[in-house]
């Protein structure tokens, strides 16, 4: 039986090998999808030898803190990678570690699901960490050439600039000075709001008198609608949970290792939004 693995530091409320074992099970595919937290990088070298070793590993998964420290292992790097300097997915081929990065597909095609065009969009994006810089290049992927980045540290936001120097323009905003103009759209990225801290929301929309967004992204799913989302609802802004996006990049994912061509989220979603 081929293996494939989740790994990151804190993965009890991951619902990645349901999704994965779903797809695999519905494709016939003879393969186990599984967590494994990893407490530092010296068990994060740990697990790359092993995987090296095992003939029986097709790739793996890497969430949070460990999406930029894969890179050091791996041997071959994906376009979008080599910008973004983090990677979800690794496909172990002939011998060698191929990085990629499928959340910023995720997320993207879960935007043109929801039929939003973000060309010549003023684009608010909350966070500069990894998701943020999926977000970013996913962004740019459909068009955006401006991209309005607040981040809770402020250096973060503005070392993204150079990040994506030669692709689009970043526009650092202070993360008190985040109500002050009026956003087409505005994508949260951070954490704020994440179970269990449903209460928190990283923006306040009873303070904003800039103007009414038309559509607002929040990248979390648990829960399915933050209280961002739902302050933005009550507002009648049309919103979007990261579920969809979780979904499409595990989709993407599955492509890579097994070359699964036309698989439809909806199976997946109906039952997650089921079962939340
Ligand atoms: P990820 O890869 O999911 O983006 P990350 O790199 O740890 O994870 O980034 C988390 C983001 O959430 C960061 O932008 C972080 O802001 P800082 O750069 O200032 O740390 C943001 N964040 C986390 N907790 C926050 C809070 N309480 N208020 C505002 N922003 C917060």
């Amino acid at each position: 039986m081929k293996k494939l693995f989740l790994i990151g530091k804190s993965l009890k409320h991951s619902i990645s090998p349901f999704i994965h074992n779903r797809i695999l099970s519905e494709f016939d595919i003879d393969a186990i999808y599984s967590n494994l937290e990893l407490l530092d990088t010296e068990k994060l070298k740990e697990f790359v030898e092993m995987v090296r070793k095992d003939e029986d590993v097709v790739g793996f998964n890497i969430t949070i803190p460990y999406k930029e420290d894969i890179l050091k292992f791996c041997d071959e790097v994906s376009e979008d990678v080599r910008i973004i300097k983090a990677a979800n997915t690794v496909k172990k081929e002939n011998e060698k570690l191929l990085a990629y990065n499928t959340d910023w597909i995720g997320f993207k095609r879960s935007l043109e699901d929801m039929e939003v065009d973000v060309k010549d969009k003023k684009i608010l994006v909350l966070g500069s960490g990894g998701a943020a810089k999926a977000c970013i290049y996913g962004l740019y992927r459909m068009g955006a050439e401006e991209v309005f980045v607040a981040n809770r540290t402020y250096e973060k936001a503005e070392s993204l600039k150079e990040t994506f120097q030669n692709i689009l323009k970043i526009v650092p905003v202070e993360w008190i000075r985040r109500y002050e103009f009026k956003y087409d759209i505005i994508i949260n990225t951070t954490s704020v709001g994440m179970f269990p801290n449903i209460e928190s929301s990283p923006f306040d929309f009873e303070n904003y008198v800039a103007g009414i967004p038309v559509f607002v992204y929040d990248m979390i799913y648990n829960p399915l609608k933050t209280a961002f989302l739902k302050e933005a609802e009550k507002k009648g802004i049309k919103i979007e949970n990261g579920l969809k996006m979780l979904v499409y990049q595990a989709i993407e994912a599955e492509k890579i290792w097994f070359d699964i061509v036309n698989l439809s989220p909806n199976f997946l979603l109906e039952i997650l939004n089921d079962t939340e």
